[in-house]
């Protein structure tokens, strides 16, 4: 048996994730997530706030029935409304449903935000996990902003739930402000200042604010922290939360000096990655660490020398250990439905028969199109046929013309709320012309904030993809589309930002 201390992997990429701007995502998108986690083999995964909105409960209810192997785990503040909402909807876990309680511990929150003495917030955190433990034994508590709390008022805290009841304590860096030796210190000295630490599984939760989110967990699993609370992509509210992947990685790698281990299965890291930029739109940055699209590329002669001699010159992991096949193998317009199928499957996709045959059907037009189909390419036609299912607005016929001669006209067809709808508009270009017709058509005021286009692969034949990010009331929303019609890539992406529009405005936000 290994001595390796197990490090238990809480993703909250549906909760605190999805707190980044344009992140929101609908149930069926959640659930996607939620089975891809499953299959990565993380140990829990927040599924959400379930007294937020009607939309965060559903999805942490349909997830809790859904998914068999994580824990499932639902956000609640100190208070019995929130506490009593989030187990209505984790019930279907049973003994896997985490009630994840918090509130404030620093002079800040308690003054400003909270405006609550240090006796009545440990009162409110000890009556929020008796009352979480009268429904289940798994509870975790979270001293929001502990690294700016005073520590002997955070050991009294974390004293006063452990007697309540709490089995996991979480010291989150919320504001991103520690740095790795502060952080270790502190884990150090709740170990030595809280008579009954033993009985509960420390657990950290860093935000990226000073780019130091990783190694601030790194730092807090050396000194004791037994739960590492991260992302795919980092992806979080403000710069983000600690990223799983470079987490996991790290310890994965670097096994001669960190005697730990996790159970992640790192073969399904890339394809996680990846269907979570599909479907929130949110690009990894080409430098991120693990996932990064240069992450394995060697661009240097003497570096490229290097690797062809031997890998490890330069290679500090192998893409396969995340699952990335660098052999690429390429689809034409030849190539039938089981290689199809075989590749979505190595891409990380479990699809129905249903969806196979969509995706196929895209596949073969784009094929006649297009010489090659790379897996980003089949990446764009899962996206566009499978996951962002249309909802309300759905395009459904483009015509532009356009060019130096005359003023740009779109012409767009669609169906609005099963209506069938069509209109002409001017522009100062193509896709102003075919955004103002969208807006005509579905009478939105959201405001355009960002447009951009890009090619999915290279060459003169290659899809383009367009991010949208609109803005209402507010909330900004990001929407994607690909086409190998730039403009009808265009369209398809503002109106899958408003299909999102339309679904997020069903949910009331509590602020956290
Ligand atoms: O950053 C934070 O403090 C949180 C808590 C709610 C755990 O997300
Ligand atoms: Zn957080």
């Amino acid at each position: 048996m290994s001595d390796r201390k197990k490090i238990i992997i809480f993703d909250t990429t549906l909760r605190d994730g999805e707190q980044s701007p344009g992140a929101s995502m609908n149930i069926d998108e959640k659930l996607r997530i939620a089975a891809q986690l499953e299959k990565m083999n993380v140990d829990v995964i927040e599924a959400g706030f379930p007294i937020a909105s009607q939309g965060d409960f559903e999805a942490v209810k349909r997830i809790s029935q859904t998914i068999k192997g994580p824990q499932i785990s639902g956000l609640a503040r100190a208070s019995d409304g929130d506490i009593d909402r989030a187990w209505e909807a984790l019930q279907y876990a049973g003994d896997r449903g985490r009630i994840h309680t918090f509130i404030a511990t620093s002079e800040i929150h308690m003054k400003y935000k909270l405006k609550m003495s240090e006796d009545e917030v440990v009162e409110a955190a000890v009556k929020a996990v008796k009352r979480a433990a009268g429904y289940t034994r798994n509870v975790e508590f979270s001293a929001e902003d502990a690294v700016r709390t005073r520590l002997p008022f955070l050991a009294r805290v974390i004293e006063a739930v452990i007697e309540a009841g709490a089995k996991t304590v979480n010291i989150p860096d919320t504001v991103g402000y520690t740095i790795p030796s502060e952080y270790y210190d502190i884990i150090e000295y709740l170990k030595n200042n809280v008579p009954n630490i033993e009985q509960a599984v420390i657990s950290v939760h860093c935000h990226n604010d000073l780019g130091l989110a990783v190694a601030n967990s790194l730092a807090a699993v050396q000194a004791g922290a037994r739960q590492v609370e991260c992302t795919i992509n980092g992806i979080g509210e403000r710069a983000g939360n600690c990223s799983l992947e470079e987490v996991v990685m790290t310890l994965r790698t670097r096994q001669d000096i960190l005697p730990f281990s996790t159970d992640v299965v790192t073969e399904h890291i890339y394809a996680t990655s990846r269907l979570l930029t599909t479907v929130t739109g949110l690009q990894v940055q080409a430098n991120k660490a693990v996932v990064g699209a240069n992450a394995f590329a060697h661009e240097a002669g003497i570096h490229q020398h290097g690797v062809l001699m031997d890998k490890s010159t330069y290679e500090i992991m192998t893409p396969e250990s995340i699952g990335l096949n660098q052999n690429k193998l390429v689809l034409g317009k030849h190539s039938g439905r089981h290689a199809f199928t075989m590749r979505l499957q190595d891409l990380g996709y479990s699809l129905s028969t249903e969806d196979i045959q969509k995706a196929f059907v895209r596949f073969k037009d784009l094929a006649d199109m297009k010489k090659e189909i790379f897996d980003e390419d089949l990446d764009a036609i899962i996206a566009d046929e499978i996951i962002r299912v249309p909802e309300c607005y759905k395009l459904l016929q483009i015509s532009v013309s356009s060019g130096s001669f005359a003023a740009p006209t779109a012409t767009v067809q669609m169906e609005v709320d099963g209506e069938v709808v069509k209109r002409a508009e001017m522009g100062d270009g193509p896709v102003d012309a075919t955004f103002k017709a969208i807006k005509a058509l579905t009478g939105t005021d959201a405001h355009l904030l960002h447009f951009s286009v890009g090619a999915i692969t290279g060459g003169t034949d290659a899809q383009g993809e367009c991010t949208v990010r609109l803005e209402k009331d507010g909330r900004e929303q990001l929407g994607q589309g690909a086409h190998s019609d730039i403009i009808v890539a265009a369209a398809k992406a503002y109106i899958n930002a408003l299909n999102k529009i339309v679904s997020i405005k069903k949910r009331t936000q509590v602020n956290i």
